[in-house]
This record gives structure tokens, sequence and C-alpha cells, in this order.
């Protein structure tokens, strides 16, 4: 949701080097984009559309060592080059990520000191304000930030240059991500760390409030009281190759491809041995009810989880969306969990339900991504899952390893309540360990999965169908269908389509059915019975066990013959590399669909 990035250092070609910092954040947001630099003074460069759109506008012969840039996801006010970041009024340049939920408020206020705005943006009212502040000639920078902070309600993570300090990048940040590299040649902020990678591998974390006032030979942090302050330095464990496609066409395709190597890094850090095992995994006993809270896939992988916690625990467990759960009334008691699910850390509903928890003095564990984000330092415990970067804005990899970190946490919780024989889990963590192997069989596939692609690209609606377990695969599989093919999809509890929905199969509509379950596969066979009598094409997702010679579907996929308890991870494959396929027939943005962001740091 909207990337910054700020670089202060010795290379001269500024341009060059915010536009290769923008690109890397770009999945956050890619509806517009611009710069700002220092050479005599301040200048901008901005328009709608990509970074593509951008690079074309800079002339890289002009030079700088200093600047700021961002990448938009619109919030207030369309993609235009006008709403475009970065703002500048009077003597203050912006870029921001996050909402000023008071931006009327202020406007008004700003209006009456004469203060006439151009755009719709938020952003614009929040460097009037600073600008304002500074007039008033109180205060240095600093103290202005720490002002501006007493003005505003909502998120922000903001670089800032003062015309009176064209040598100095200062930064703040309240609920929205942001960053500083700390390097031998340059300094930076950014809202994530993939965006200074190239220049350094050292990074600081701001807390809310803090300041950061930086040149190319200095770095100052300062809490919200402006108190001078010491930050741990912190060390990125990835590398720069892992932001590049490696011969893949997309980073969609390359990251399907790492399911099998990041699934085994994940469960080979867990589960090592039984008891280490034990260990590693937190201490769940205690609880009686979990609430599972996440939003997109992450919320999908929760469904899974539920399914298993209710069905091999015994445990209650409530799945919700987070944009939901952080304003409804929630019933907690002593022994209630709360488990939130996120790739990146920073989903800012994903955020405020974890503190709703927390302000209830619940306890709270955390399936993260990126290592000290948001979620992984507040939550009191974390599992972190080891997926590496992930790019392409519609998430494959990462929900895979969330649904292993909740199966072995439903091990975990089947250990402690005794609802596993030894033998049986020695069975199971032999068959995790064993699990990428079979991730690889499935991804061997892929041109089954392409020739299934290749007749459904066309279809203005694909519907999916499944029972338990399979309807949580299938709404993931149809998030992917129409997150990145634009095409209609939707998911039904396979018993449930009949009541209402079945009006719209007509003849060749395409239904997926999956159908893993061996308790329930007679139930969705009958379905599938009723759609195929209204003129469906159904593809089956089935696996080895249940397969048989099933005449009333046009396609068939067939997972190995394997135990049932990693069929989840295993079942979601192909349907990811359908979705891919498809959009890469329709021709579609596949890394960057249209009106998403990765992040989703706004309400
Ligand atoms: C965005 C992404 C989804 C993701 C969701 C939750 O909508 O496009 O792919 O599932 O956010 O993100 P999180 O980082 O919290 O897992």
């Amino acid at each position: 949701m909207c990337g910054i990035i700020g670089y202060v250092g010795k290379m001269t070609n500024i341009q060059r080097v915010l536009i290769d910092g923008l690109k890397t954040l770009e999945y956050r947001g890619y509806d517009s984009a611009g710069l700002a630099y220092v050479d005599d003074g301040v200048k901008i460069i901005k328009c709608q559309g990509k970074i593509s759109s951008l690079e074309e506008k800079i002339d890289e012969s002009k030079q700088g060592k200093l600047g700021i840039a961002h990448t938009r996801w619109a919030t207030h006010g369309g993609a235009s080059d006008i709403n475009s970041h970065p703002h500048r009024v009077g003597s203050v340049t912006l870029v921001h990520n996050g909402i000023i939920e008071n931006y009327i408020d202020l406007k008004r206020l700003l209006e009456k000191e004469d203060y006439v705005f151009k755009t719709d943006t938020d952003t614009e009212v929040a460097v009037a304000l600073l600008d304002y502040l500074k007039r008033k000639g109180l205060w240095n920078n600093l103290e202005v930030i720490r002002e501006f902070a007493g003005y505003i309600k909502g998120s922000y993570a903001m670089g800032i240059i003062f015309d009176d300090e064209l040598d100095t990048i200062y930064a703040t940040r309240k609920d929205s991500p942001l960053i500083v590299g700390v390097g031998q040649a340059a300094n930076l902020i950014a809202s994530d760390v993939s965006a200074v990678l190239k220049f350094t591998k050292e990074y600081c974390l701001l807390d809310n409030y803090d300041v950061v006032k930086m040149t190319e030979n200095e770095v100052e942090f300062y809490d919200k009281d402006l108190q001078n302050i010491c930050k741990e330095k912190l060390e990125v464990n990835w590398n720069i190759e892992q932001a590049e496609k490696n011969g893949y066409e997309h980073f969609m395709l390359k990251e399907i491809h790492e399911e099998a190597n990041i699934l085994r890094d994940t469960i080979n850090e867990y589960v090592d041995s039984l008891n280490s095992f034990v260990e590693k995994m937190p201490d769940l006993k205690k609880y009686n009810k979990i609430h599972i809270v996440a939003c997109g896939s992450a919320m999908h992988a929760g469904i899974i989880g539920k399914y298993l916690f209710e069905n091999q625990v015994g445990i209650e467990t409530t799945v919700e969306v987070a944009s939901e759960y952080r304003y409804k009334k929630v019933f907690y008691d002593d022994k209630t969990l709360v488990i939130v699910i996120s790739q990146s850390g920073e989903t800012a509903d994903t955020i405020a339900s974890l503190r709703k928890a927390k302000e209830n003095n619940i306890d709270t564990l955390a399936i993260v991504n990126v290592v000290s984000s948001t979620i992984a330092r507040e939550a009191d415990q974390v599992l972190y899952i080891r997926a590496g970067m992930e790019i392409a804005v519609a998430t494959t990899k990462a929900y895979v390893l969330q649904v292993a970190m909740l199966m072995l946490i439903n091990l975990k919780m089947m250990i402690e309540r005794d609802k596993i024989t030894s033998r049986e889990l020695n069975e199971l963590l032999a068959i995790l360990k064993k699990s990428p192997e079979y991730v690889e069989k499935v991804l061997k596939e892929e041109k089954k999965y392409f020739d299934i692609a290749e007749k459904i690209y066309r279809d203005n609606d694909i519907f999916f169908i499944g029972r338990g377990i399979d309807y949580a695969i299938c709404m993931e599989g149809s998030l992917k269908i129409k997150e990145v093919s634009y095409i209609h999809s939707e998911a039904y509890q396979a018993g449930e389509l009949k009541h209402g929905t079945i009006s719209l199969i007509e003849d060749h509509t395409t239904v997926i059915a999956v159908m893993t379950d061996e308790e329930l596969s007679l139930k969705t066979i009958s379905n599938i019975k009723e759609v195929k009598a209204r003129g469906a094409d159904v593809i089956l997702l089935t696996k080895k066990e249940l397969d048989d010679n099933y005449e009333f579907v046009s396609d068939k996929i067939v997972l190995p013959k394997v135990n049932s308890y990693i069929i989840p991870f295993l079942a979601i494959i192909p349907l990811q590399l359908i979705a891919y396929q498809v959009a890469r027939l329709r021709g579609c943005d596949i890394d960057k669909p249209r009106n998403l962001a990765k992040s989703v740091t706004v309400e």
C-alpha cells in the first residue's frame, strides 16, 4: 500500500537510484509514481501509471545525491499526475504512505490560513500542515515534525525534505512501515528492506513517532519527545537474487516453483527431532478456544486451520476477516488464544485485530513471513514461515507455508492433548519431512495444469465446489483465478451451490470440484452430478485413493498417494498454476494485477 524510498549518499545518479529502489517496492502499489531530488533546489518528476512510465520521464544526466520517491496505491484522490507523490507546499516536500483520517478538518483549518489545495489527497494537507508549522518560525525541523504528530489522526510513514536543509532527509512513522538502511556509502529510508539491499544489508526499525534525520555521513534517531536514541542494527538475511526472476517469466511462477524448497526450510527448522519440535512450538495446553484472524489468502489458510483444529484436536475455532473482527463484539475468556496470520506482518486490519486482543489481555500468536514486521514484534509469540521474499502480489508460496505451519500447530496441540499415538505421530512427522518431495511431484505435472488452463481461459465464470477442508482449498483457488486473470469466480460449499447460485450454471460453465476428503467424497460426487446435469464442464481435483473412472468429468487432476494430512497444501498447487496460466493466456499483468497491492497498510 504505497512504497516509499529516500536516499542520501555518494552516488550522484539520484534519479536512477530512486527508480531502481521504487521498482523493488512496486508490489506495494502501482497506479502512479514520482520522485523529488535535490539539484540546485528540489526538483519533482511524477506521473500516473507504473514506474516504467516515470522511468521514461527521467533525465539521467541530471546529478543529485539526495532524493525521496513514491509508488502509489490510491486511497484519497484517484490515480492522476497531480495526485501523485511527492507533494510540495511552500518549503516542504513529502512522500507519504498511510491515511490522514482527519485531513478534512485540517484542510479547513489550513484554508483559513490561506492555503489553497490543488489535489484531492490527504497528503497535500499533511505537507501543508508541515509548511504551516514551519512558517510559524517557532521550531527547528525536528520540532516541526513533533508538533505535526500532535495534529494527526491516522497512519503515516513519511520522507521529508525541508528547503532550508537540502542535505538532509527527515522521516517519521506511525502505524505504517518504515525502515532505515544504514550503509557505508549511503543512508536510506524505505517501506521495506528489499529497497535498500543494493546498498546495505544493515537496517534499523522505527517505532511509532520516532523521527530520523539523515545525511550522507550521519543518521540520528529521536523518540517522540525528541530525545536522541540508539537503535539496534539488524541484518537482512535475504540476498538481492531473491528479488530477481531467475529465468522465470513471472515472479508468481518462480514463487510457486520455490514451494518445495521453502517448505523444506520451514519444516526442517521446526521438526528436526520430536523433542525439539515439542520445545520449539509454543505451549498451547491451556487454551479451549481459538480465534484465527487474517485477511485474504492468509484468512483462507486459517480456514484450513479451523478444520484441522476442530476435527483433530477438538478445540473450538473461529476464523474471522480482520477488517470485521477489529470492530465486532468478540467473546473472549482467559482460555482464548488469538492466532493472526500475515505474510507481510503489516496488514493494517490484522494489526488492529492483534492489538484488540492484546488490549483485552488475550494471548496472541502470529504466523508471519517478514521478520521484525509490526505483527511479529507486537504478538506475544511468533512462528516464522521461511518463504523468503515474496514479490508477486498474489501470494502463493507464503500461503502454502501458512497452511504447513497450521499443520504443525495442530500436531503440537494433538500431542499436548493425547490425541495421537506415538506411532501416528512419528508417521506424521516423517511425512511432513518428506512432503517437499510430494510438492515436487505435483509441480512436475505443470503441463497438465497448463493444458487445462488452455481450455478455460476464455471463460467468463469459473465456479469451485468442495466440502469441508476441500471448500477451504476452493476459496483460495477461486481467489487466485479472480486476482490474476480477472475472470469472475466463486467458491461454494458443494452442498450449498444449489441454494441459488446453481441458476448460473449453463452449458459449458466450468466448475472445478475439489474432492480429497474420503468421508465426504460420495456427497461431493452427487453435487458434481447436479452441476453436470445442468451442462457444466467439470474439472475434478482429487487424490489417487479416490480416483476412479469418473466418466462425468471433462478433466481430472490426481494428486499422488500420500498421507491425507499433507493433502491441503498439495491440492492448492495445481490451482495456483492453472490461475497463473489462465492469466498469462489472457495477457494479464500477472505479478501486478490491477487495483491490488501486496501489503495493505490501510483499512
Ligand atoms: C493483500 C494481498 C493478498 C494477501 C492479503 C493479506 O490483499 O494481495 O495476497 O493475502 O493482502 O496480506 P498479509 O500480508 O497480511 O498476508
